[in-house]
């Protein structure tokens, strides 16, 4: 192409502001009915008996949805069903055996197939070996491991013997490894010896060990031993070699067990308000179908496609869209370990290549990154294997999308901005690819049968283009249940803002900002409570707040998110000292290497602010936003009504 002519097509991409699914596209998606709308509209709740027909049940549902004890709703009452028999055992069982399951890319290049067949008889004997170790029915399971196969096993391995799981990212530090187990009650945990970051060796076990000693009761590990001997590491009292197990296991009948359609399926540690981790609830059937029923109708996926998610399994998306949502639907999922610009910022571009992979799904500080880097990557590479693109997890700018949608599908690819949460199980908001025009920038209308809105603060919705807060006004299958041992949390953080119990009217409030535009479009702004989104990964403040207060010489803090070019967000620590403690770049280190200690290197802080005072409203509160707005640098309007304005200045001239 002549320069001219790039030129001349940046301008028009610039210019446009909606995007037509491709004709090709729509000829084959899973979904290119627009009536979809209006029939799940007319057939609701019973519209989402389709998600539920995508699994095979024990025995079938007899109610779609319970409401008397709502907002503890209930969905497909009655069924029964396993999860990793949906998930492996029926697609050997339909002669799919040596289908490929899970393709596994690691950190130096290893790869690794596992068919149905292999996926079937590696999670058989753990799960036998599971069994073996003591794990019964409703033992709740702590996964602290990274990307490797054994990850999935292990999820697929709980799931056979109805044990939930509790995965905890394995950047997380021994310390949030701690407080999760101490929560879930866990009394088993899978995790391995260490993993390679960046060509190094990491000690995993060490932080796993650190954890478990200051848990005050016996808890049977099995290590996973990645590295091959490359980082010596013993065996302890109640810690179990996992392949010493799976070979005495092998071969051992573990009958999948079926679980009540509500019976829970896992619990997900996740950031809110408050300093403790929320530990959301889903279940076997609602969670499973909701899954399976998006990863067909909004990614497309086909049994025959390699379908590539580059999330880590240690949150929501690698839950719901490596594991569960396409193994449910028999497909083949890329699972890789690595990051995407080693050895080479080509890296992503030459797996999509080499494995052919239909779509993929990833976060737009990915994209955001890939930009930066330019075009010549994905160039050097054939990409016309891709069918449909996704994002995830936090806003995407409309510059970033047409760039994903030029230079990584060829404009010939419909790109998915898909809203959800943690807690909403799969997507929410976001357009049909066989269906919707495209809008860069907003992530689309409510799904079918999902019905969310844009409202103020007295729950009216708001006119087109007007701020105002996300909600959802009807449950879905997905939907989290609970948080784990803490419902009265469950009901003041999601449902007390818009609901009206005395009507027996309830409404899910998922704590982000939005608008909406003439057409139903959702544009999401973010979360309006004290959780910052940094690179998708999302984390409280108040989390990191009280670690930076756990170090020593620290008074007082406050933790905001400032914007961020590549990463969307950062985090901002505002500091005072103790009388006697100086600032200084020792200090400064010691506070960072408290946020890595306490949380992970995920929160470190990207500006420690020491100040001699923290901005406060006359009654005492802390005003955050003033602080955000000062790591923005943006105009401070009036500051006049703080007890102590004067601080603002001292504040800002030391960033
Ligand atoms: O603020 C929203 C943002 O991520 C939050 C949920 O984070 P988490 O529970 O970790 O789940 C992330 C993966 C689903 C939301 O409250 N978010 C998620 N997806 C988008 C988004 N913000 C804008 N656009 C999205 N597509």
């Amino acid at each position: 192409m002549e320069a001219g002519e790039s030129v001349e097509l940046e301008a028009w991409l610039e210019a446009r502001e909606s995007f037509e699914p491709p004709e090709s596209f729509v000829e084959q998606a899973n979904v290119s009915d627009p009536g979809i709308y209006e029939e799940f509209e007319e057939d609701w709740p019973d519209c989402w008996e389709r998600a539920a027909e995508l699994l095979e049940w024990d025995r079938p549902w007899e109610g779609v949805l319970d409401t008397s004890t709502a907002p503890r709703y209930k969905w497909f009452t009655g069924g029964r069903l396993n999860a990793a028999y949906n998930c492996v055992d029926r697609h050997v069982e339909a002669g799919r055996k040596n289908h490929a399951a899970l393709r596994w890319i690691g950190k130096r290049g290893e790869t690794e197939t596992y068919t149905y067949g292999d996926l079937e008889r590696e999670t058989e004997a753990f799960a036998a070996a599971l069994r073996g170790l003591g794990v019964g029915e409703d033992d709740v399971v702590t996964l602290y491991l990274p990307m490797i196969p054994e990850l999935p096993i292990a999820m697929l391995a709980c799931a056979r013997i109805g044990a939930p799981h509790s995965v905890v990212f394995a950047g997380f530090s021994a310390s949030a490894l701690e407080t999760r187990m101490e929560r879930a009650g866990a009394e088993y945990l899978v995790t391995c010896d260490g993993y390679y970051r960046r060509g190094d060796a990491l000690n995993h076990k060490g932080k796993a060990d650190r954890a478990v000693r200051r848990i005050d009761r016996d808890i049977e590990t099995v290590v996973v031993d990645r590295l091959g001997g490359g980082l010596p590491h013993s065996l302890g009292e109640n810690q179990h070699d996992y392949d010493g197990l799976i070979e005495r296991n092998r071969g051992r009948t573990v009958e999948p067990v079926a679980r009540d359609a509500e019976d829970m399926l896992f619990l997900m540690y996740t950031s809110g308000t408050t300093g403790q981790p929320k530990g959301v609830k889903h279940t076997t059937a609602g969670y499973l179908s909701y899954a399976a029923w998006t990863s067909h109708a909004v990614l497309d996926v086909k049994p025959d496609d390699t379908y590539w998610c580059s999330a880590d399994i240690g949150w929501i998306t690698g839950h719901s869209y490596i594991v569960y949502g396409p193994l449910a639907l028999g497909t083949t999922t890329v699972m890789y370990e690595g990051t995407p610009d080693y050895p080479d910022k080509d890296r992503m571009w030459e797996i999509v290549e080499n494995y052919e992979v239909d779509q993929l799904y990833t976060a737009p500080t990915a994209i955001r990154a890939f930009m930066k880097w330019g075009s010549q990557y994905p160039e050097e590479h054939d990409l016309s294997s891709l069918r449909l693109l996704g994002t995830v997890g936090e806003p995407i700018n409309p510059k970033a999308w047409k760039w994903y949608y030029k230079h990584i599908g060829g404009e010939e690819c419909p790109i998915v901005d898909t809203w959800w949460q943690t807690e909403t199980g799969g997507m929410m908001i976001t357009t049909l690819p066989g269906v919707a025009t495209m809008k860069p920038g907003a992530a689309g209308p409510p799904l079918p049968g999902v019905d969310a809105q844009v409202v103020d603060e007295a729950g009216e919705e708001v006119a087109p283009g007007e701020a105002g807060y996300v909600t959802v006004n009807k449950p879905w299958p997905g939907m989290l249940r609970t948080l784990y041992n803490n419902d009265e949390r469950f009901l003041s953080e999601y449902w007390e803002a818009y609901s009206d119990p005395d009507a027996d009217e309830w409404v899910y409030f998922p704590e982000d900002g939005a608008k909406i535009d003439e057409d139903g479009y959702i544009t999401i702004l973010g979360r309006v409570d004290d959780v910052i989104n940094v690179s998708g990964h999302r984390l409280g403040t108040m989390e990191i707040e009280s670690a930076v207060v756990g170090v020593e010489g620290v008074a007082e803090a406050a933790a905001v998110g400032g914007d961020h070019e590549m990463k969307g967000e950062a985090v901002y620590a505002y500091v005072i000292l103790e009388d006697g403690y100086e600032e200084s770049g020792e200090m400064e280190q010691s506070i960072i290497e408290g946020v890595e200690e306490a949380i992970g290197p995920i929160a470190r802080p990207e500006e420690v602010i020491f100040t001699p005072e923290l901005p406060k409203t006359r009654s005492g509160k802390i005003m955050r936003r003033l602080l955000e707005d000062i790591a923005n640098e943006e105009d401070l309007g009036n500051t006049s009504t703080l007890r102590n304005p004067e601080v603002v200045d001292d504040i800002q001239n030391k960033l």
